[in-house]
């Protein structure tokens, strides 16, 4: 049944994996993400199958790892995210304004700061355990003043990116604004509050137009991508109202998993920032289902995929086995294909194992039985129509 339709010389290997952890560019970084990948895996896709100018999308843009890695290499990075939160990453690293004008208003903002204005939270709020008064006071200010300007929105991404995270040696030297908690998620307010009152912690009164300044030197120490690209906040559904049918070379995404993440619930740090409530976000998402929708969802996600992909366009999906009690891992990226083919007009290329580390998979950092995730990801690799119209042979790994 998965014997592939199509072969392609050289077969996909996860070559991806022989090169180091931190390979990209530093736009991938600024902001972690839950369940986000390397910039190594869509950069072998991408040199495998699209040349210059071609068209890259990933409907499930997250923090924005493969449009970046597109318009990195000289392609038009298109990503779409319904999180608030990817959605203002993604745009802010696929059209970034230059150093000097995000530096330049980052110094407007700062001289029209005085902290008399600033309407604070209630008493109780829970973001008022995370952050010293002042850095919170500074903070509600920037979340009020920033606009939709490219060059706000690329501000917006890089505090969000160090709103919250581990010290690294000392708190005193931590590029971070919260006090000691994870990067990748925000713990739970109760959590919190418990924590700093048990361990009697004091947060320091960081100055935010300090540490955005320092982490915008960090971000602009390479040239910014070569090529634009563009950024929707869509439910994947509604992508054909803004992307023309037959008009993407090159796919490559990690849908939502099986129940695993709660998008909203374990960003609410982050959404505050945005003004967002978190419920409101994973009541949209498509994160909850059990494995009959699941796998309506992911027919619905191949036929879309299938009318905005150029003939011989290649599909790459991520999908995580899933975790049962007491019976054998599912092989959900298996169970996808079985269940969408006989309608579609794609092709499996390879369905390709990719291990990880355990201690890299994102509910292991929560603990071995909450989440449902396993530790192999699998990679199906999907064409339009007989043959990719791209194949490479090699992959350029030179940055
Ligand atoms: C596994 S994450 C993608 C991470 C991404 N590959 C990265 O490197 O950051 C899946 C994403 O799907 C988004 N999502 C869930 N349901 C969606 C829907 N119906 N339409 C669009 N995006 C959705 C979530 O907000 C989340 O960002």
């Amino acid at each position: 049944m998965f014997s592939p339709k199509v072969t392609i010389s050289p077969p996909v290997v996860p070559e991806w994996k022989d090169h180091p952890k931190r390979w990209g560019h530093p736009f991938h970084p600024m902001c972690s993400y839950m369940a986000m990948f390397p910039p190594r895996l869509p950069h072998y896709f991408i040199q495998r199958f699209t040349h210059k100018g071609d068209t890259v999308l990933d409907p499930f843009s997250g923090r924005g790892t493969t449009p970046t890695q597109a318009c990195v290499e000289g392609r038009v990075g298109l990503a779409s995210d319904l999180n608030p939160l990817a959605y203002v990453l993604s745009l802010a690293k696929v059209d970034p304004p230059t150093y000097e004008e995000a530096a330049l208003r980052l110094q407007e903002l700062e001289s029209g700061w005085s902290g008399a204005a600033v309407r604070e939270e209630a008493a109780g709020h829970p973001i008022r355990v995370v952050y010293h008064p002042h850095t919170l006071k500074q903070l509600t200010y920037l979340k009020q003043a920033l606009t939709d300007s490219r060059a706000d929105t690329f501000l917006k991404a890089t505090i969000l990116g160090i709103m919250h995270g581990k010290y690294r040696r000392s708190r005193d030297d931590s590029i971070y604004l919260s006090i000691d908690m994870p990067n990748t998620f925000s713990m739970s307010p109760g959590y919190i509050s418990r924590y700093v009152r048990e361990k009697k912690i004091q947060p320091l009164p960081l100055d935010v137009f300090e540490k955005t300044g320092d982490r915008l030197k960090r971000l602009f120490r390479e040239s910014v991508p070569v090529a634009r690209g563009r950024a929707y906040q869509l439910d994947f559904r509604q992508l054909h109202r803004k992307i023309d049918r037959g008009s993407v070379q090159l796919v490559v995404s990690s849908p939502p998993y099986l129940k695993v993440v709660k998008y909203g619930l374990y960003n609410w740090i982050r959404l505050w920032f945005l003004g967002v409530p978190a419920t409101e976000v994973d009541e949209t998402l498509d994160d909850g289902h059990d494995l009959p929708p699941y796998l309506a969802f992911m027919d619905e996600l191949l036929l879309q995929m299938e009318r905005l992909l150029s003939p011989g366009g290649v599909c790459v999906l991520v999908i995580g086995d899933v975790a049962q009690k007491g019976r054998p891992p599912i092989n959900l990226a298996a169970a996808v294909w079985e269940h969408a083919q006989p309608q579609l007009g794609l092709q499996l290329i390879d369905l390709v194992a990719d291990p990880i580390a355990d201690n890299l998979k994102v509910t292991k950092i929560w603990n071995k039985t909450r989440g449902q995730a396993t530790t192999v990801d699998r990679i199906l690799v999907l064409c339009k129509g007989d043959r990719p119209a791209t194949n490479n042979a090699r992959v350029d790994w030179s940055r």
